[in-house]
Protein backbone atom coordinates (compact mmCIF):
# COMPACT_ATOMS: atom_id res chain seq x y z
CA UNK A 1 0.00 0.00 0.00
CA UNK A 2 1.42 3.24 -1.12
CA UNK A 3 1.47 6.35 1.58
CA UNK A 4 0.07 9.64 0.04
CA UNK A 5 0.53 12.50 2.19
CA UNK A 6 -2.99 14.81 2.27
CA UNK A 7 -1.35 18.61 2.69
CA UNK A 8 0.02 21.31 1.43
CA UNK A 9 2.80 22.48 4.10
CA UNK A 10 6.16 22.16 2.25
CA UNK A 11 7.42 21.19 5.79
CA UNK A 12 5.09 18.79 6.66
CA UNK A 13 6.06 16.77 3.02
CA UNK A 14 9.78 17.65 3.98
CA UNK A 15 9.35 16.02 7.02
CA UNK A 16 7.32 12.17 6.00
CA UNK A 17 9.54 12.41 2.67
CA UNK A 18 12.60 12.22 5.21
CA UNK A 19 10.82 9.68 7.01
CA UNK A 20 11.63 7.35 3.79
CA UNK A 21 7.93 5.87 3.29
CA UNK A 22 6.28 9.15 1.40
CA UNK A 23 4.99 7.62 -2.44
CA UNK A 24 3.09 11.06 -2.94
CA UNK A 25 1.46 13.96 -1.98
CA UNK A 26 -2.52 14.91 -2.33
CA UNK A 27 -3.84 18.65 -2.05
CA UNK A 28 -6.86 20.23 -2.68
CA UNK A 29 -7.89 24.05 -2.27
CA UNK A 30 -8.94 23.91 0.89
CA UNK A 31 -5.64 22.64 1.82
CA UNK A 32 -4.03 25.56 -0.64
CA UNK A 33 -5.96 28.13 0.84
CA UNK A 34 -4.65 26.99 4.47
CA UNK A 35 -1.06 27.70 3.33
CA UNK A 36 -2.73 30.85 1.93
CA UNK A 37 -1.39 30.38 -1.68
CA UNK A 38 -3.59 31.93 -4.09
CA UNK A 39 -3.41 33.62 -7.69
CA UNK A 40 -2.63 31.33 -10.20
CA UNK A 41 1.59 32.12 -10.32
CA UNK A 42 1.42 31.41 -6.58
CA UNK A 43 -0.61 28.29 -7.34
CA UNK A 44 2.10 27.15 -10.03
CA UNK A 45 5.20 27.79 -7.94
CA UNK A 46 3.62 26.02 -4.94
CA UNK A 47 3.09 22.75 -6.77
CA UNK A 48 6.48 23.15 -8.69
CA UNK A 49 7.91 23.81 -4.37
CA UNK A 50 6.08 20.35 -3.99
CA UNK A 51 7.29 18.29 -6.65
CA UNK A 52 10.55 19.16 -5.71
CA UNK A 53 11.09 17.32 -2.61
CA UNK A 54 9.17 14.26 -3.89
CA UNK A 55 9.84 11.68 -6.22
CA UNK A 56 6.38 11.33 -7.96
CA UNK A 57 2.62 11.29 -8.09
CA UNK A 58 1.56 15.09 -6.69
CA UNK A 59 -2.36 15.41 -7.42
CA UNK A 60 -3.30 19.11 -8.04
CA UNK A 61 -6.61 19.47 -7.93
CA UNK A 62 -8.54 21.62 -10.94
CA UNK A 63 -11.00 24.60 -9.94
CA UNK A 64 -12.93 24.36 -13.28
CA UNK A 65 -16.01 22.25 -13.55
CA UNK A 66 -17.27 22.65 -17.06
CA UNK A 67 -15.46 20.12 -19.49
CA UNK A 68 -13.81 22.59 -21.66
CA UNK A 69 -12.18 24.55 -18.74
CA UNK A 70 -11.49 21.16 -16.71
CA UNK A 71 -8.97 20.27 -19.99
CA UNK A 72 -7.60 23.93 -20.22
CA UNK A 73 -6.51 23.80 -16.29
CA UNK A 74 -5.57 20.17 -16.19
CA UNK A 75 -3.30 20.44 -19.29
CA UNK A 76 -1.81 23.85 -17.53
CA UNK A 77 -1.25 21.70 -14.39
CA UNK A 78 0.08 18.88 -16.07
CA UNK A 79 2.92 21.30 -17.84
CA UNK A 80 4.34 22.38 -14.09
CA UNK A 81 5.88 18.82 -13.61
CA UNK A 82 6.15 14.73 -14.94
CA UNK A 83 5.31 14.26 -11.48
CA UNK A 84 1.66 16.39 -11.52
CA UNK A 85 -2.00 14.26 -11.27
CA UNK A 86 -4.86 15.86 -11.95
CA UNK A 87 -7.37 15.76 -10.31
CA UNK A 88 -11.07 16.28 -11.02
CA UNK A 89 -14.18 16.61 -9.26
CA UNK A 90 -17.12 13.50 -9.39
CA UNK A 91 -19.09 15.38 -12.30
CA UNK A 92 -20.36 14.99 -15.48
CA UNK A 93 -17.61 16.54 -17.07
CA UNK A 94 -15.41 15.55 -14.60
CA UNK A 95 -16.35 11.91 -15.70
CA UNK A 96 -15.72 13.10 -19.64
CA UNK A 97 -12.69 14.76 -18.29
CA UNK A 98 -10.95 11.38 -17.11
CA UNK A 99 -11.16 10.08 -20.91
CA UNK A 100 -10.09 12.83 -22.42
CA UNK A 101 -7.35 12.62 -19.87
CA UNK A 102 -6.27 8.85 -20.36
CA UNK A 103 -6.10 9.47 -23.94
CA UNK A 104 -3.63 12.37 -23.94
CA UNK A 105 -1.25 9.95 -21.09
CA UNK A 106 -2.27 12.20 -18.34
CA UNK A 107 -3.02 10.71 -15.29
CA UNK A 108 -5.46 11.72 -13.01
CA UNK A 109 -6.82 11.30 -9.46
CA UNK A 110 -11.43 11.48 -9.29
CA UNK A 111 -11.92 13.53 -6.00
CA UNK A 112 -14.74 13.16 -3.91
CA UNK A 113 -15.85 10.21 -4.68
CA UNK A 114 -18.86 8.20 -2.32
CA UNK A 115 -20.27 5.68 -3.90
CA UNK A 116 -19.30 2.17 -5.47
CA UNK A 117 -21.56 3.34 -8.70
CA UNK A 118 -19.40 6.32 -8.85
CA UNK A 119 -16.21 4.21 -8.32
CA UNK A 120 -17.41 2.03 -10.91
CA UNK A 121 -17.78 5.40 -13.66
CA UNK A 122 -14.74 6.47 -12.90
CA UNK A 123 -13.36 3.43 -13.79
CA UNK A 124 -14.98 3.28 -17.01
CA UNK A 125 -13.44 6.57 -17.83
CA UNK A 126 -9.72 5.56 -16.87
CA UNK A 127 -9.25 7.16 -13.90
CA UNK A 128 -5.86 6.20 -12.22
CA UNK A 129 -6.58 7.19 -8.98
CA UNK A 130 -9.84 7.30 -7.17
CA UNK A 131 -10.45 9.00 -4.13
CA UNK A 132 -13.34 7.81 -1.86
CA UNK A 133 -13.81 10.12 0.96
CA UNK A 134 -13.97 7.73 4.50
CA UNK A 135 -14.12 10.64 7.20
CA UNK A 136 -16.46 12.48 5.86
CA UNK A 137 -18.48 9.19 5.42
CA UNK A 138 -18.15 8.80 8.95
CA UNK A 139 -18.96 12.27 9.67
CA UNK A 140 -22.37 11.40 8.53
CA UNK A 141 -22.81 7.97 9.66
CA UNK A 142 -22.27 5.68 6.98
CA UNK A 143 -19.41 3.31 7.09
CA UNK A 144 -16.55 4.81 5.02
CA UNK A 145 -14.33 1.70 5.58
CA UNK A 146 -16.84 -0.89 4.47
CA UNK A 147 -17.23 1.62 1.18
CA UNK A 148 -13.40 0.91 0.53
CA UNK A 149 -14.33 -2.62 1.13
CA UNK A 150 -16.52 -2.90 -1.64
CA UNK A 151 -14.79 -0.58 -4.44
CA UNK A 152 -11.57 -3.30 -3.65
CA UNK A 153 -13.61 -5.85 -4.15
CA UNK A 154 -15.43 -4.37 -7.37
CA UNK A 155 -12.50 -3.50 -9.22
CA UNK A 156 -10.39 -6.99 -8.37
CA UNK A 157 -13.98 -8.33 -10.18
CA UNK A 158 -13.75 -6.49 -12.68
CA UNK A 159 -10.32 -6.31 -13.46
CA UNK A 160 -10.14 -2.44 -13.45
CA UNK A 161 -7.38 -1.03 -12.86
CA UNK A 162 -7.59 2.42 -11.46
CA UNK A 163 -5.91 2.34 -7.78
CA UNK A 164 -8.09 2.88 -4.55
CA UNK A 165 -6.66 5.96 -3.04
CA UNK A 166 -8.29 6.02 0.31
CA UNK A 167 -8.57 9.66 1.38
CA UNK A 168 -10.12 12.17 4.14
CA UNK A 169 -8.41 9.57 6.96
CA UNK A 170 -8.49 10.85 10.11
CA UNK A 171 -6.75 8.79 12.25
CA UNK A 172 -4.40 5.55 12.52
CA UNK A 173 -7.15 2.74 12.67
CA UNK A 174 -8.56 4.09 9.05
CA UNK A 175 -4.93 3.70 7.52
CA UNK A 176 -4.59 0.20 9.22
CA UNK A 177 -7.41 -0.92 8.25
CA UNK A 178 -7.73 0.81 4.42
CA UNK A 179 -4.44 -2.01 4.73
CA UNK A 180 -6.02 -4.72 5.62
CA UNK A 181 -9.11 -4.45 3.07
CA UNK A 182 -6.89 -4.05 0.39
CA UNK A 183 -6.64 -0.09 -1.02
CA UNK A 184 -3.85 0.41 -2.92
CA UNK A 185 -2.87 3.69 -1.55
CA UNK A 186 -3.93 5.92 1.57
CA UNK A 187 -3.63 9.63 1.81
CA UNK A 188 -3.52 11.27 5.34
CA UNK A 189 -2.16 13.89 7.36
CA UNK A 190 1.67 13.78 8.67
CA UNK A 191 0.33 12.88 12.31
CA UNK A 192 -1.41 9.72 10.81
CA UNK A 193 1.77 8.50 9.34
CA UNK A 194 3.73 9.61 12.51
CA UNK A 195 0.90 8.05 14.54
CA UNK A 196 1.87 4.71 13.26
CA UNK A 197 5.10 4.75 15.47
CA UNK A 198 3.29 5.14 18.86
CA UNK A 199 3.46 1.73 21.34
CA UNK A 200 3.71 2.63 25.15
CA UNK A 201 5.38 -0.69 25.35
CA UNK A 202 7.68 0.82 22.80
CA UNK A 203 8.51 3.67 25.00
CA UNK A 204 8.83 2.02 28.31
CA UNK A 205 10.98 -1.08 26.63
CA UNK A 206 13.57 1.48 25.12
CA UNK A 207 13.76 3.41 28.80
CA UNK A 208 14.46 -0.10 30.18
CA UNK A 209 16.73 -1.33 28.02
CA UNK A 210 18.88 2.03 28.11
CA UNK A 211 18.76 2.14 31.93
CA UNK A 212 19.96 -1.15 32.45
CA UNK A 213 22.65 -0.73 29.94
CA UNK A 214 23.74 2.41 31.87
CA UNK A 215 23.39 -0.15 35.10
CA UNK A 216 25.85 -2.24 33.47
CA UNK A 217 28.30 0.12 32.31
CA UNK A 218 28.29 1.60 35.90
CA UNK A 219 27.31 4.60 34.80
C1 LIG B 1 -7.65 14.19 -0.53
O1 LIG B 1 -7.45 13.97 -1.68
C2 LIG B 1 -8.89 14.80 -0.02
O2 LIG B 1 -9.07 16.05 -0.59
C3 LIG B 1 -8.80 14.88 1.48
O3 LIG B 1 -8.32 13.64 1.97
C4 LIG B 1 -10.07 15.29 2.17
O4 LIG B 1 -9.90 15.16 3.56
P1 LIG B 1 -10.86 15.85 4.64
O5 LIG B 1 -12.19 15.19 4.55
O6 LIG B 1 -10.18 15.62 5.95
O7 LIG B 1 -10.93 17.31 4.26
Amino acid sequence: MKFFIDTANLDEIREAYDLGVLDGVTTNPSLMAKEGITGDDNVRNHYKAICDIVDDKVSAEVIATEFDQIIAEGKELAKIDDKIVVKVPMIKDGVKALKYFKSEGIRTNCTLVFSAGQAILAAKAGATYLSPFIGRLDDISYDGLELIQQIVHIYQTQGYETEVLAASIRHTMHLVKCAEVGADVVTCPLKVITGLLKHPLTDSGLATFLADHAKAAGK
